[in-house]
Formats: structure tokens, C-alpha cells, sequence
């Protein structure tokens, strides 16, 4: 720990959907890196567990459903009071819905729930998190993407197109708020073996699951991408801003259909 450089020395993070996968893995780095950090989540006993696990002096747990304001407000107004301040905010909590390749089985309700945690959530996480950050004229505020924000047809009509709505709000909120010295930008990985946007796929083909880009020899993971978030929350990244860091191993400029280069074999 001594020799690892803290490049969020001082800084106060925020990580919606902390309790576990990315955001834990996130919340684990972060504070590594010098940060306290503040994980809300639904889930109440895993939350609490991790940042007891963390230590109770660098880490809390606040119970908030991102698709409720009042707990959005409320859980941003309890990390002021106890920190001062708020300098980083993750807005990485989503879920998703069933994969059906027929739209025509694919219900409202689904559609909305999808779509009310993952981009409600995280323009309410913005909204607030801008709150807080507007008065310090500093901040870098994370969406969690995914390629299913730039590319059709790798998963869900609900979950894609949330995805695309988060390359928008990023790209909106970023021009509104670089006059408070606010950078707000999207992470946009891949599918993580490991994680749980993975189970949906488990009943699609095999192949399917094991295409993840044409970079040989590399499976993206959950420490990758929270590697990618501790560069945008640092001072390193303080001059982009409204960018969407893709995480990809170059599977989204690569059109299948025409083939100059060999292609890697997807990583086993
Ligand atoms: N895992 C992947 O393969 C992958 C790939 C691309 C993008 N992403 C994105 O990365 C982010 C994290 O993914 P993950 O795999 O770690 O997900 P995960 O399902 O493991 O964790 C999501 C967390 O969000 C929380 N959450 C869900 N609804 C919530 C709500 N209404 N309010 C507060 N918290 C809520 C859950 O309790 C959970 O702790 C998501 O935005 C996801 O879309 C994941």
C-alpha cells in the first residue's frame, strides 16, 4: 500500500451499485488510491459487509434506490455532512432485463424498469452529485456504459438503448457543466466474463459468450474497468471531459463483415 502512488489523495467518491461487481471493485480501488468512498446500494447487508470489509473509516454504506429521488438527495446530502464534500460520483448501478431476440415478446414494463434505473438513476445521480460538486467549481462525474451504447444488436432493445441515452446525458450534462470546472464523461466496457450481465447471456450460443474483442490473449475484468474509472476521477484525466472511454479491445471498430486482418482467437 505505501508504495502505491494515491492519485485520489484527499478525494471523496460516490458509487452508485457499489455492493458488488464493478462498483465494489471500483470502491476497493479507490480507496486504495487515497479516496473515502461512499457505496449506495439496495442491497443493505452486502453493502454494509463491504465496506466493513474495506474499513469503516474509509468506506459507508448508504441504503439508496437510484430510481428515488428523495434517497438520491438524501444519500448525497448524508455524504456531505460527513465528509465536506463530494468529488467523484459513479454513476454505475443498472440492471437489465431478459434477452429475447423478438421485440414483439419484449413487454412495456420490462422496457421501463430498465430504463428507469439506468438512465433515471443516473441523471439523478448527476443532478445531485452536480448539486454538491457546482459550489466547489470541481468534480468528475462517471457513467457506467457499456458498448451496447455504440453498437446494435449485442443485447437487449431495453438495456442498448439505455446504454445509448447515458452516451447522450454524458455528452448534455458535460457541455452544461464545464463552466463549474465539472467533467463528466461514460466508460463503456465490454462484457466481463465474470459478471452478471454475463448470466443473461448463458443461454445464447457458446460462441456468443467468448467473443470479446480481437486483442489476443486479454479478457477484460472488473479490475480493468475500475483501473479505467480511477484514471477519469483523477487529476490525470483533468482536461477530458463529454468522452466516452470505451473498454472493448477494439471489438467495436472492427466490422466482421470484411476481414483484411487475421482475427485473434477469442480468448478461452
Ligand atoms: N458486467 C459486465 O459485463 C458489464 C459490461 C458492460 C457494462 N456494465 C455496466 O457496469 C455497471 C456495473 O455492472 P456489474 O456487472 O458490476 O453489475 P452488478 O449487477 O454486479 O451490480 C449492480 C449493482 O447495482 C445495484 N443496483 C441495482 N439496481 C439498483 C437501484 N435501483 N439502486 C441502487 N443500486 C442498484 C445492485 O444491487 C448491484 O449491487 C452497470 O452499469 C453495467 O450496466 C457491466
Amino acid at each position: 500500500m505505501a508504495n502505491i502512488p494515491q492519485r485520489l489523495a484527499t478525494k471523496v467518491a460516490f458509487i452508485t451499485g457499489g455492493a458488488q461487481g464493478i462498483g465494489e471493485k471500483t470502491a476497493r480501488l479507490f480507496v486504495k488510491h487515497g479516496a473515502k468512498v461512499v457505496i449506495a446500494d439496495i442491497q443493505d447487508d452486502l453493502g454494509q459487509s463491504v465496506c466493513e470489509d474495506i474499513g469503516l473509516d474509509k468506506a459507508t454504506f448508504i441504503h439508496c434506490d437510484v430510481t428515488i429521488e428523495s434517497d438520491v438527495e438524501n444519500a448525497i446530502n448524508l455524504t456531505l455532512a460527513k465528509y465536506g464534500k463530494l468529488d467523484v460520483m459513479i454513476n454505475n448501478a443498472a440492471t437489465i432485463d431478459e434477452l429475447s431476440p423478438n421485440i414483439l415478446d419484449n413487454d412495456q414494463s420490462a422496457f421501463e424498469r430498465v430504463m428507469r434505473v439506468n438512465v433515471t438513476g443516473v441523471f439523478l445521480g448527476t443532478k445531485h452529485a452536480a448539486r454538491a460538486m457546482i459550489p466547489a467549481c470541481s468534480g468528475s462525474i462517471i457513467m457506467m456504459g457499456s458498448i451496447s451504447g455504440s453498437i446494435g444488436g449485442v443485447i437487449s432493445h431495453a438495456y442498448s438503448s439505455s446504454k445509448h441515452a447515458l452516451v447522450g446525458l454524458t455528452k448534455n450534462t458535460a457541455a452544461e457543466l464545464g463552466q463549474y470546472g465539472i467533467r463528466v464523461n461514460c466508460l463503456s466496457p465490454h462484457f466481463i466474463r465474470s459478471g452478471s450481465a454475463i448470466k443473461v447471456t448463458s443461454d445464447l450460443p457458446e460462441k456468443y459468450s467468448k467473443v470479446y474483442s480481437n486483442l489476443k490473449g486479454v479478457a477484460l475484468t472488473e479490475d480493468d474497468v475500475a483501473e479505467a474509472a480511477l484514471f477519469l476521477a483523477s487529476d490525470e484525466a483533468r482536461y477530458i471531459s463529454g468522452h466516452n472511454l470505451v473498454l472493448d479491445g477494439g471489438f467495436t471498430v472492427i466490422n466482421p463483415a470484411f476481414g483484411l486482418f487475421a482475427r485473434a482467437t477469442p480468448v478461452e
